[in-house]
């Protein structure tokens, strides 16, 4: 499907949840968030009838996000429902890794192609300190498992203050290296504000190519994370909030008051 700006939209991320395992400092506040309630997190059965209508409309790549979305109860059924749609040719998931090794291999077999983790630092203290509590040895295990479950292109996700060439950031390169992983870095962004940046080694933050739309776990479908239009797949229907949010997306991102990371997504 085309934009009005005729930039050719094909892929469709959707947070799956809000709620999440972790608190990072640039994601949450220290005490969490007031979760949407159960009754108003868009259901399976919703998200699916919103992948089929995509992708006869032309999505043929899916990624699934959180908040966390190990965390969302039934997720194996949920990729292997995906998974069973005829057109996805890209479809992954995007996790903090820390719940990973539970899940990797039924993942695999749920038919998930590709598995993208977050990791900012090395340092298990700073990992602890930066996600408030997390524990990075899950991680690690989370990762090796992957890899041995037959996931072979697994992205690392690194965000970064000011440039790839900082000490964490450096760690984690030379990691991701050692171990056969790519990795992109990821520059702190702030939605209020509309500070973000390119990923390095990725195409997100690149407005000029920007072929996504999101789905939010309350069934939004939504045009940019910095933007703060999104459109109600319940009071639209599917159809005509695609329309909408095709209609609306902006050209480029400019601030995002309303939205966070844990119910967008990242
Ligand atoms: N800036 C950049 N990336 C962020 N993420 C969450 N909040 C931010 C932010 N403020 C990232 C996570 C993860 C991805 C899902 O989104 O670190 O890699
Ligand atoms: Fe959770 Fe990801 Fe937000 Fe961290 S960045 S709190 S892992 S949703």
């Amino acid at each position: 499907m085309l934009d009005s700006y005729k930039r050719d939209i094909n892929y469709l991320r959707i947070s799956v949840t809000d709620r999440c395992n972790l608190r990072c400092i640039y994601c949450m506040p220290p005490e969490g968030i007031p979760s949407i309630s159960h009754s108003d997190i868009i259901s399976f059965e919703d998200i699916i009838t919103t992948v089929k209508q995509a992708v006869k409309r032309g999505v043929n790549k899916i990624r699934l996000t959180g908040g966390e979305p190990l965390v969302r109860k039934g997720i194996v059924d949920l990729v292997k429902m995906i998974a069973e749609i005829p057109g996805i040719e890209d479809f992954g998931l995007t996790t903090n890794g820390t719940l990973l090794a539970n899940f990797a291999s039924d993942l695999k077999k749920a038919g998930l192609h590709r598995i993208n983790i977050s990791l900012d630092t090395l340092d298990a203290e700073k990992y602890k300190q930066i996600t408030r509590g997390g524990d990075l040895s899950k991680v690690l295990d989370g990762i090796i498992e992957a890899k041995k479950v037959g996931f072979d292109t697994i992205k690392i996700n690194c965000v970064i203050l000011e440039s790839s060439t900082e000490p964490d950031a450096v760690a984690v390169a030379y990691f991701a290296q050692k171990n056969n992983l790519q990795v992109r870095f990821i520059h702190k962004m702030n939605l209020e504000t509309g500070y973000f940046k390119q990923v390095e080694g990725g195409d997100g933050g690149n407005c000029k190519k920007c072929n996504r739309l999101r789905l939010t776990s309350n069934g939004n479908i939504q045009p940019c994370l910095f933007s703060e239009s999104s459109f109600s797949i319940y009071t639209n229907g599917i159809d005509q909030a695609f329309n909408l949010a095709l209609a609306n997306k902006p050209k480029m991102g400019s601030l995002n008051k309303k939205g966070q990371f844990y119910n967008i997504g990242g």
